[in-house]
């Protein structure tokens, strides 16, 4: 588990630790300009903080196996929309529209209530110092590493920001997008458009997806009232029975048939065999133009799952680092996710 007090004996491990050690440097020369995240940031405050948070996901993980993987992506879709500042977690307000209801997450992002659940029991233990952008960043880790996946030494200090943007969480990466659509999103996100994209792709090792994702796939692909070529045709024929073509399109699947609730590299091989759930997957190994980007990441990933772990972690803390919110005119320790504090 992410620990402060790195049990880890990882390069990432180090590599974080040497990044905090600078972190507190700066924060104890009082000379701090641009405040940095750091690892120990709840060491004094909240030491008990990712505890706190690891305990109220296992409490929710008894009745939601899913919760994992909603959790992780809450993280991603924070922080693919103004930097990771908690912005996906509000509720409409003062003009703001919420990001809830951008097509991407409306009737598909979950987890809310136990983000509630984790800011409560912190709340609880340690009164407006752990922000839920940090909330979300800790509870991704925590899950992909409950999950069988490796664990990182996720950097802390982001304060919670005070808008929303419903038009950026409508520009998520999509679905149906083409591998340059993804990959200029992921540059447009600061992210690596090769590496990155591959990597924190492999989230879809676990969780569900609803039949409406597949369905133009299954059927009529690009208005060709054809499959998609590059769909498995015993793949296909599993997800007809699942999502017949006029079917309710939010059936839920597993993205990893192989292996629903493990976070391991079967994303990666399944793509290798035409079996990746979204277009948007495959078209990772498939594109014409993945030859030469991404496709031989796919490749290196689904022959090592340990490479696999360690470009996954990486590119967490990469994405972990979008604009953070980090000015205190800029943000605050929200009390409650749902709601700026003066709302
Ligand atoms: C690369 C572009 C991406 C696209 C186009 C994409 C799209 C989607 C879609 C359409 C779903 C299904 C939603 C539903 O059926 O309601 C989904 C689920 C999911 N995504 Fe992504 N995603 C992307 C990247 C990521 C990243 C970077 C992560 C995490 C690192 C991630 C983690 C997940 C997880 C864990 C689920 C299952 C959630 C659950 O079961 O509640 N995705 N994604
Ligand atoms: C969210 O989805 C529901 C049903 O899936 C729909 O009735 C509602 O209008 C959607 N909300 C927005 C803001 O689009
Ligand atoms: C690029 O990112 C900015 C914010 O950094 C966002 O406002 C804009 O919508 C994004 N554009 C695209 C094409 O993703
Ligand atoms: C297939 O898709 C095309 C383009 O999106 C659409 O015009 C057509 O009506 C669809 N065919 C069927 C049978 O749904």
């Amino acid at each position: 588990m992410a620990s402060s007090s790195s049990s880890r004996v990882s390069q990432l491990g180090v590599k974080a630790a040497l990044l905090a050690a600078v972190c507190l440097v700066l924060h104890g020369g009082g000379s701090m300009t641009a405040a940095e995240l750091c690892v120990g940031y709840y060491d004094d405050t909240c030491p008990d903080a990712i505890s706190i948070v690891q305990g109220v996901l296992e409490e929710a993980h008894q009745s939601d196996p899913r919760i994992f993987a909603s959790l992780i992506r809450l993280h991603f879709h924070d922080c693919f929309v103004q930097g990771c500042d908690g912005s996906v977690l509000l509720d409409t307000f003062d003009g703001f529209e919420s990001e809830k209801d951008a097509r991407p997450n409306n009737g598909s992002a979950r987890g809310f209530p136990v983000v509630d659940a984790a800011k409560a029991a912190l709340e609880d233990a340690c009164p407006g110092v752990v922000s839920c952008a940090d909330i979300l960043a800790i509870a991704a880790e925590i899950s992909v590493e409950l999950s069988g996946g490796p664990g990182w030494s996720v950097l802390l200090g982001r304060l919670d920001g005070l808008t929303s943007s419903k038009a950026d969480a409508e520009n998520l990466p999509g679905p149906f997008d083409g591998l340059p659509v993804l990959r200029a999103k992921f540059r447009n996100a600061t992210l690596d458009d090769t590496t990155d994209l591959v990597a924190l792709s492999g989230g879809h090792t676990f969780g569900r997806v609803q039949c409406q994702f597949v369905t133009a796939r299954l059927y009529n692909f690009s208005g060709t009232n054809q499959p998609d070529p590059t769909l498995n045709p015993a793949y296909r024929a599993f997800l007809s029975q699942r999502c017949p073509r006029n079917g309710d399109g939010s059936s839920l699947n597993d993205l990893d048939p192989s292996t629903p609730d493990t976070f391991d590299n079967n994303y990666y091989t399944n793509l290798e065999v035409n079996r990746g759930f979204l277009q948007s997957d495959q078209e990772l190994k498939s594109d014409p133009g993945a030859s030469t980007t991404t496709a031989p990441i796919v490749d290196r990933f689904a022959s090592s799952q340990d490479a696999f772990f360690r470009s996954f972690a990486q590119s967490m803390i990469k994405m972990g680092n979008i604009r953070p919110v980090t000015d205190p005119s800029l943000g605050e320790v929200r009390t409650q996710c749902a709601f700026v504090n003066d709302s």
